[in-house]
């Protein structure tokens, strides 16, 4: 069973707080969507009016063209993955798994047939004698998501299901949800904080900030295309640099003058902004060492991270500003020096303050 799910102009107030502010989203059947976005800025909120666990304060929700959002949870016919588990410490793994099924009366037949498909799809058929507090968060974790998978219901939610494993198991985790999800075809959505698990699992990312929806995309799209400074900072890392610019134009294209007062040949179209403040954006992996090229600019290097296959190198430039340039994993760079940069034209962005969003001409990259 699968489903679409239409979201249309909803609003959630918590008394005179305004924390989702008319979002529409369409969320087509099979796809795995991740909800992004920093802590507080209601991603659980319009999960749970999903699941029917918070009222829907204006707007509709609507499952294969059919309103939801005035029906009971029970009826809604979707399962949710919840950070905390929620087992219930004194079943057994097969009775946690089961438990929601025997409340709506299906037939024991069905109802182990399905637990022990689920066990050996989650790989826990070893398990389900066991008690909860007798498991691993990882082995929990699983469990959780095989009491899901029973009631084989038209959407998956979950609400940071990673988020209690330790670093590792959640790398791990993280992989067997993107095998999980090939073998259980269904609709999946997914809440996260973290950009590493929203650019690994989703199918399309809503980067959501500040009661709205700020950008909804593929992750490449969301990577090289940002709608706006804040998903462009919120997603990469190192964070993308930002740099104050003043424009020119050249042959149709801007051109970038630098804090610092060198110039950077864009391959932004000069027809796209309009007067104001501007901020030039562009990732580190964009930002060389010269090496024979020719330099853009020079920064001091302040700071150097070595992540063993690259190294960051924090500079200053002249006037101050920060950018953070990348260098190979062995660099011979070392704190103190003064180095020559290359920026690269055609891997830029444009931010401007009101929120708006420039790129390269189509079929370049981040
Ligand atoms: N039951 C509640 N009563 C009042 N405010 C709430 C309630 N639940 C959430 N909020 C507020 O709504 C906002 C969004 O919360 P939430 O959806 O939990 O964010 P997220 O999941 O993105 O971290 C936050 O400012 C939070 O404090
Ligand atoms: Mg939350």
């Amino acid at each position: 069973m699968t489903a679409n799910i239409e979201i249309q102009n909803v609003t959630k107030r918590y008394g005179s707080m305004t924390v989702l502010d008319g979002l529409s989203l369409s969320i087509k059947a099979n796809e795995f969507m991740v909800f992004l976005g920093p802590s507080g800025c209601g991603k659980s909120t319009l999960l749970r009016m999903i699941a029917g666990l918070e009222s829907v304060d204006e707007g509709t929700i609507s499952i294969n063209g059919e309103r939801i959002d005035t029906l009971p949870p029970g009826q809604r016919d979707i399962a949710m993955v919840f950070q905390s588990y929620a087992l219930y410490p004194h079943m057994t793994v097969a009775d946690n798994m089961a438990f929601g099924l025997r409340n709506i009366s299906v037939s024991p037949d069905v109802i182990s047939s399905r637990v022990a498909e689920a066990a050996r799809m989650l790989e826990i058929g070893h398990l389900l004698e066991r008690k909860p507090g007798q498991l691993s968060g990882g082995q929990r974790q699983r469990v959780a998501i095989g009491r899901a998978i029973v009631k084989e219901p038209k959407a998956f939610l979950f609400d940071e299901p990673l988020s209690n494993l330790d670093a590792a198991l959640r790398v791990r985790t993280r992989v067997e949800l993107a095998q999980l999800r090939n073998r259980v075809r269904s609709t999946m959505i997914f809440v996260t904080h973290d950009q590493i698990e929203a650019m690994t699992l989703a199918d399309r990312i809503v980067v959501m900030n500040n009661r709205k929806i700020e950008q909804i995309g593929t992750p490449m799209e969301i990577y090289s295309r940002p709608a706006s400074r804040f998903v462009a900072t919120f997603v990469g890392s190192p964070t993308m640099n930002f740099l104050n610019v003043g424009l020119t134009e050249e042959n149709g294209f801007l051109r970038a003058k630098l804090p610092d007062g060198t110039e950077l040949q864009t391959a932004i179209r000069s027809s796209g902004p309009k007067a104001g403040e501007f901020a030039l954006g562009i990732r580190a992996e964009a930002v060389k060492l010269a090496n024979g090229v020719p330099a853009t600019t020079t920064g001091k290097v302040d700071v150097l991270e070595r992540l063993g296959d690259r190294t960051l190198l924090y500079t200053s430039l002249k006037d101050g500003t920060v950018v953070v340039a990348e260098d190979i994993g062995n660099s011979r760079v070392a704190i103190g020096d003064e180095v020559a940069l290359t920026l690269d034209g055609s891997r830029t962005h444009l931010f401007d303050t009101a929120g708006n969003a420039w790129h390269n001409e189509e079929g370049g990259h981040g």
